[in-house]
């Protein structure tokens, strides 16, 4: 069996580590299941963002719905990232790292008012607007606080970002943004929201995006209406591409950093201001693993079925888009056999499952498995249904970790219900 690594998630003697701290060691203290994260793997990743593109005028706003734990946001805020927000509850969670607000960009296709208050009143970089009502709404409300909003339009340029279809945005059919003529007569009306500002224009085509065409093919077409509007009078300050650079789950084509740079710097390069890039998975995904205990091993017919203790509550992927996630033992043993099997999760549901028909090395009852790339979109979208508690959270920095997240407690489970 292939077995994925990275160059700080690998096999010493036969045990998975994080860095120098070992798998099993940690799943002895902590427990499964249990999310376990390298914080040089995300240091690296970023370096090497930054690196790529040290040619052109830029800014990197860290995308934390792929991952915001607090002590996540804050190593790449350390680094100097900005960090992109998606949400009032976002925000406040960004905003609680000591990140300058004058960092942090406000996305979302619906924001409510409240949110665009929270905005406003933290003073936040930009806030991206995705309809024209929704730009009236902010203007109101700036005026309603005597204050100027920094505002960038997110243009859906209709460009197939070729991902699965849950992640794709960058399509007329999908709900996000505005298309390029809308976005014109908008910027061109300009002297109508008085209390606005246009600053920035704005992307985002896709997540877990694999060929670099269709990025090339969105930052030409944003380019257009750039010149476009700068034609009219009004320069802008921020060209923003947004997020969506894909990553190695299997054996998908993917692209290097160097690559992607390689093909947009020229690009950027005839515009006259600062590109924003938000990446998310890029930065965090293959710096998780989620540990997982076997419960079982069961044969249903002529099926293997390999029963764990982690479930579609912990890491959902799997279940919404299907998403492959390499599994693997944390502990390897010769001779062992290969068999065929689903590795599915204990909750009521069939959707409820890790691998389907996957080729994978026999395991017996209370080993455990690493449930491989689960930096990114993991623990964000884990919930407590069927009153499972989340799992704690672990960084590992070389010799060290720390429990940057506490397993839940059953007290978590029904904080602030009562029974009437
Ligand atoms: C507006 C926006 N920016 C950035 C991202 C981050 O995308 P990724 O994690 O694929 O880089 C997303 C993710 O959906 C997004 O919606």
């Amino acid at each position: 069996m292939h077995y994925f690594k990275t160059e700080y998630i690998k096999y010493k003697n036969n045990q998975l580590f994080i860095e120098e701290i070992s798998v099993n060691e940690l799943a002895k203290e902590f427990e499964a299941p249990l999310y376990i994260y390298s914080k040089n793997h995300f240091i690296k990743q970023y370096r090497d963002f930054e690196n790529a593109f040290n040619d052109v005028n830029h800014k990197i706003f860290y995308a934390m719905k792929a991952n915001f734990n607090l002590s996540v946001i804050n190593e790449f805020v350390k680094l100097g990232s900005g960090v992109d927000a998606n949400s009032e509850g976002e925000l406040f969670r960004a905003l609680k790292t000591g990140v300058d607000p004058l960092k942090v960009i406000l996305t979302s296709v619906g924001k409510t008012k409240n949110e665009i208050k929270l905005g406003l009143e933290k003073n936040v970089l930009m806030i991206k607007a995705e309809s024209e009502e929704e730009i009236e709404l902010i203007n109101k409300i700036a005026g309603g606080m005597n204050k100027v909003a920094r505002v960038a339009i997110r243009v859906n340029p209709d460009v197939d970002a070729k991902t699965h279809p849950y992640i794709s945005t960058g399509l007329s059919s999908n709900k996000f943004g505005v298309d390029s003529k809308t976005a014109l007569s908008i910027y061109k009306r300009r002297n109508d929201f008085s209390n606005i500002e246009f600053t920035g224009i704005d992307m985002h085509i896709g997540s877990q995006i694999t060929s670099i065409d269709p990025f090339v093919e969105a930052v030409e077409k944003l380019s257009e209406l750039y010149f476009e509007i700068q034609k009219d009078g009004l320069k802008l300050s921020h060209f923003d591409v947004g997020g969506g650079i894909g990553v190695q789950y299997n054996d998908e084509d993917s692209f290097s950093i160097n690559e992607f740079a390689e093909r947009t710097i020229p690009l950027f390069k005839k515009l006259d201001c600062e590109i924003i890039f938000e990446p998310g998975r890029f930065l965090t995904a293959n710096g998780g693993i989620l540990v997982t205990e076997v419960l079982y091993n069961k044969k249903n017919g002529n099926k293997n079925f390999i029963i764990i203790d982690a479930a579609m509550n912990d890491l959902l992927r799997p279940s919404i888009y299907k998403a492959y996630h390499h599994i693997q033992p944390v502990h390897t043993f010769e001779n062992r056999n290969e068999i065929v099997a689903d590795v599915v999760g204990p909750i009521c549901e069939t959707g409820d499952y890790f691998a389907r028909d996957r080729k994978i090395t026999e395991s017996k009852s209370g080993e455990l498995l690493a449930v491989m790339s689960a930096g990114a979109y993991g623990m964000v979208m884990s919930s407590n249904y069927n009153a499972r508690r989340r799992p704690a959270e672990i960084l590992v920095d070389g010799n060290n970790y720390d429990v940057i997240r506490n397993r839940e407690t059953f007290d978590h489970l029904i904080w602030d219900e009562k029974i009437v």
